[in-house]
């Protein structure tokens, strides 16, 4: 995926090694305003769809999160054995501060925690109940390689929830740029006191960005069923996708 220049530059299937080794760099660079720069360019949005996605796991289940981060999602999934994944060292740490802290105060193990990539998932075949993947998905090298992987990892009709900027087309996509280009950079450098802070450079995982259509078609591609992806209400900013994999292949 070296040369993008066919599309001019936008290529949605994945990222080039190097951008993504600037962007880890700019990711880890977050991680200290990371909560509070999200709260504030979603309105307080990102608490109510980490919500809504960790309400499709049932008590007891197998799960893993795929781009686990400094864990702010992963330290409210209560009741479930957990495996946070990440290829960041740094992001990690954080995250195990973080979610086991919570689970220790709620009387839980620990998770486990694995340094990789999606692409590459050192995780044994036909493992997890749910695999979740919140606000990663937009990061991976190689979308349809993680998506395999992910199907891999996932027992048959084990299921995955992936929640991450929305963009239903060409024109909603405009629209997010364009916040992504302005409002989110403003709220950036509020927050960090920085002129040149990390979301400078996020903003272009957006912009490379695919469409919703076009996911749900890898998703079919790779082998998923019953695979929904819509945009959520109210403000129409991320969209939440759905696949199960077969109970039978
Ligand atoms: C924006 S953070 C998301 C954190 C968290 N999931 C949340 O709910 O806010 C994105 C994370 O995806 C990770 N990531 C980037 N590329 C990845 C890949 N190829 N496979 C798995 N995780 C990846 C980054 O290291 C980063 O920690």
């Amino acid at each position: 995926m070296g040369d993008r220049s066919a599309t001019g530059g936008y290529d949605p299937s994945g990222i080039d090694i190097d951008a993504w080794e600037k962007l880890e760099l700019q990711l880890e660079e977050t991680i200290p305003n990371y909560d509070r720069v999200n709260r504030l360019m979603t309105f307080g949005q990102d608490k109510n769809w980490r919500r809504n996605v960790r309400n499709h796991a049932s008590s007891g289940m197998k799960v893993l999160e795929v781009g686990c981060g400094p864990g702010s999602f992963a330290e409210d999934l209560v009741g479930l054995d957990v495996t946070c994944l990440d290829p960041s060292s740094e992001m990690l740490k954080v995250a195990k501060v973080r979610v086991d802290g919570a689970r220790q105060s709620r009387g839980e193990e620990p998770a486990k925690y694995v340094e990789a990539i999606a692409e590459s998932i050192p995780l044994e075949d036909n493992t997890f109940d749910m695999v979740f993947c919140l606000f990663s998905f937009r990061d991976f090298q190689d979308k349809k390689k993680g998506l395999s992987e992910i199907y891999r990892v996932l027992k048959p009709g084990g299921r995955l929830i992936i929640c991450d900027a929305g963009k239903a087309n060409w024109f909603h996509g405009l629209g997010g740029r364009i916040w992504m280009a302005t409002v989110v950079q403003w709220i950036a450098r509020y927050v960090t006191k920085k002129k040149n802070h990390p979301w400078k450079g996020l903003a272009n995982t957006y912009t490379q960005y695919g469409t919703n259509g076009y996911y749900r078609n890898m998703m079919k591609d790779v082998g998923f069923q019953d695979v929904q992806g819509r945009l959520l209400w109210p403000f129409l900013m991320a969209t939440r996708f759905r696949a199960t994999k077969p109970k039978s292949e």
